[in-house]
């Protein structure tokens, strides 16, 4: 647009005519509303990183669709791997290992008297459903107590969970007993 024009003058570009009005207010307005908007958007959740990143958001949804799916559901290699997704079931997982299964298995689950639960070998199986049998039942004349019947259903699954992300994590410890998981 040449602004040597008043609005509303006609003019022509190789043969094309054009009338030179402004644009409407309101037009304008949503223009100027629509850059301001982007620009604080950006800041709030680019730049201060004060907003939820959608990753975040997925996260959060993800794990409340495992817990969803997990509930009122029997517990199966599918419920406790999706439970493994969980950030808040492995932390609560984490918390009673430290609390109940350290002792025996080591801070990591290297192993102390207690197998290494780091390593791909196992003595009673390394399938979910197979560390859950070893955890709620136990291994009692071996020195496994049964977990299920002091802690609870709930709280055994969320220790399985956090078990399950140990799995072949390989901190040095205690020397593999038992069989290669398949
Ligand atoms: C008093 C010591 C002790 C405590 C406490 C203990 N364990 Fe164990 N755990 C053992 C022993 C010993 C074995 C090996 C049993 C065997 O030889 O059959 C074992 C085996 C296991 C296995 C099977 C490993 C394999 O190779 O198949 C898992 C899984 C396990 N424990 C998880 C746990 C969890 C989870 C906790 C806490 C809730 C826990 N243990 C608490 C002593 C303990």
């Amino acid at each position: 647009m040449s602004s040597s024009e008043k609005p509303g003058v006609l003019h022509i570009y190789d043969g094309i005519e054009e009338m030179d009005n402004h644009l409407p207010r309101w037009w304008l307005f949503i223009l100027w509303t629509t850059i301001v908007f982007a620009f604080g958007y950006w800041f709030y959740y680019h730049v201060s990183g004060t907003g939820p990143g959608s990753l975040e958001v997925y996260k959060a949804e993800a794990a409340e669709a495992a817990r969803k799916a997990a509930s009122g559901k029997p517990t199966s290699d599918e419920t406790l791997l999706a439970l493994m997704q969980d950030p808040q079931a492995v932390d609560q997982g984490k918390v009673q290992f430290t609390q109940q299964c350290a002792a025996c298995h080591g801070q990591k689950g290297e192993g102390l008297i207690g197998p290494n639960l780091t390593d791909e070998f196992w003595l009673h199986g390394g399938k979910p459903m197979d560390i859950h049998k070893t955890v709620a039942e136990g291994a009692v004349a071996k020195g496994m107590p049964a977990w299920e019947r002091t802690l609870g259903a709930e709280r055994v699954r969320s220790i399985v969970a956090y078990v399950l992300t140990l799995k072949n994590t390989h901190v040095p410890g205690k020397a593999p007993q038992g069989e290669p998981e398949q």
